[in-house]
């Protein structure tokens, strides 16, 4: 077993292998809803136990185990818990931490299913939230003068790529004891980890880039050994649980996180750079230009940028879509996070599910696409995109 502190990069391939069994270098998948007991005092002992690996998967698994370890390791938490999705994770954050009549201070601006869990889900259930806006601390101190049990936060966010103080609002929330729960899934623990920054708990969508492959739906929640306790008796009823095949597939995929991220943030920079400078386009968000507003708060809360960005043409709708419709490399699809570069045309995404004013609440223009960088060459990707701007 390896004792040495570890980069995350290794982290990524050795936190796991104290779990390790046998002498086969990838673990066996442990196919089983099930696993049997030696005798009944060691029944007795699985069933009682939290978070046991061997008892029924829905309660644990060997591979959500290693999963686990290795996310908590990278965002430097105690725990993990490893969900069917990323919406599996901050449901089971949310609901593990509220009752009725509790109060969430939450932004304006999250991924949408973030936003009708808190708005519509809870709201059934007598749980209130407040959204204010990320990129104005204040707002979070004025929200938080009345009690609130949760400030739920994102960044950055979709799809625009603002930013949360992650530090001033962490620490303005522990003033009034009020956790601080952070979907780090657009950064990931190699560019971001905001437990260092206050946070209480960290969610991700693993179904982005720890996956990194497009091929699985996963979710996971690290923070501390008590905590994660405490979620792990609401998931459990709940019932998102990661099949061990996906966990198998999460864990491969994760071994290659940290070349993936490497080569991502630095392609995304040269794209937004390149996308910036053609006179098709209106403006690149991305928090690793020096134009984005918030660019000194990403260079001390974030080590690389990550591979999503916002784009504005000077285009309308129907030429945003043309523009989309256009590309050969960057594939029209939801998600984000993946080996693929994918984009989609925000406002034809949510125009069924929001309202105009709400899309222009949300800073959701009609000419405003999502980009997420993947593996591909950047000058490959650069030329498709300036050819189908070109064309705008
Ligand atoms: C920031 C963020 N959080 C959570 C989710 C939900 O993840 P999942 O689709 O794995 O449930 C998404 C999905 O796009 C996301 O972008």
């Amino acid at each position: 077993m390896n004792t040495m502190p570890l980069h995350p990069e290794s982290s990524l391939l050795h936190e796991d292998d104290a779990l390790h069994e046998g002498d086969s270098l990838t673990p066996a998948i442990p196919w089983s809803a099930t696993f049997r007991a030696a005798d009944a005092q060691s029944f007795s002992r699985m069933a009682s136990q939290k978070r046991h690996p061997r008892y029924y998967t829905r309660y644990g698994n060997p591979l959500h185990e290693r999963v686990a370890r290795i996310v908590a390791r990278l965002e430097g938490a105690q725990a993990g818990l490893v969900t069917a999705s990323g919406m599996g994770a901050i449901s089971t954050a949310l609901l593990g931490l509220v009752r009725t009549g509790d109060r969430i201070v939450a932004q304006r601006n999250h991924y949408m299913g973030t936003t009708l869990l808190l708005s519509e889900l809870l709201a059934r259930f007598g749980v209130t939230a407040e959204f204010v806006e990320q990129t104005d601390t204040d707002a979070f101190a004025r929200a938080l003068r009345t009690p609130a049990a949760v400030v739920m936060l994102e960044s950055p966010t979709n799809p625009d790529c603002s930013l949360t103080d992650l530090g001033a609002v962490c620490a303005l929330a522990h003033q009034h004891q009020t956790r601080v729960i952070v979907d780090n899934t657009f950064a990931t623990p190699l560019n971001q980890q905001p437990m260092q920054l206050g946070a209480d708990l960290v969610v991700h969508s693993a179904t982005k880039y720890l996956g990194g492959h497009h091929d699985l739906t996963a979710g996971v929640i690290v923070g501390d050994d008590a905590l994660i306790d405490t979620l792990w008796s609401t998931q459990i009823v709940l019932g998102a649980t990661l099949s061990p095949m996906d966990a198998w597939l999460l864990l491969r995929g994760m071994r290659t996180l940290g070349v993936r991220i490497e080569r991502i943030n630095a392609s995304a920079l040269a794209v937004a750079r390149a996308l910036q400078q053609h006179p098709a386009v209106a403006s690149v968000s991305y928090p690793g230009l020096e134009s984005h507003p918030q660019h000194a708060l990403a260079r001390t809360q974030m080590r690389g940028f990550g591979g999503v960005m916002g784009v504005r043409l000077k285009a309308d709708y129907a030429g945003t879509a043309r523009f989309v419709a256009s590309l050969k490399l960057a594939r029209q699809a939801v998600s984000l996070g993946g080996v693929d570069t994918l984009i989609v045309h925000a406002a034809a995404m949510w125009a069924g599910t929001l309202s105009d004013e709400a899309l222009q609440a949300t800073g959701i223009e009609p000419s405003l696409v999502r980009l997420s960088i993947g593996l591909e060459h950047p000058d490959d990707l650069i030329a498709d995109l300036h050819r189908g701007l070109d064309a705008v």
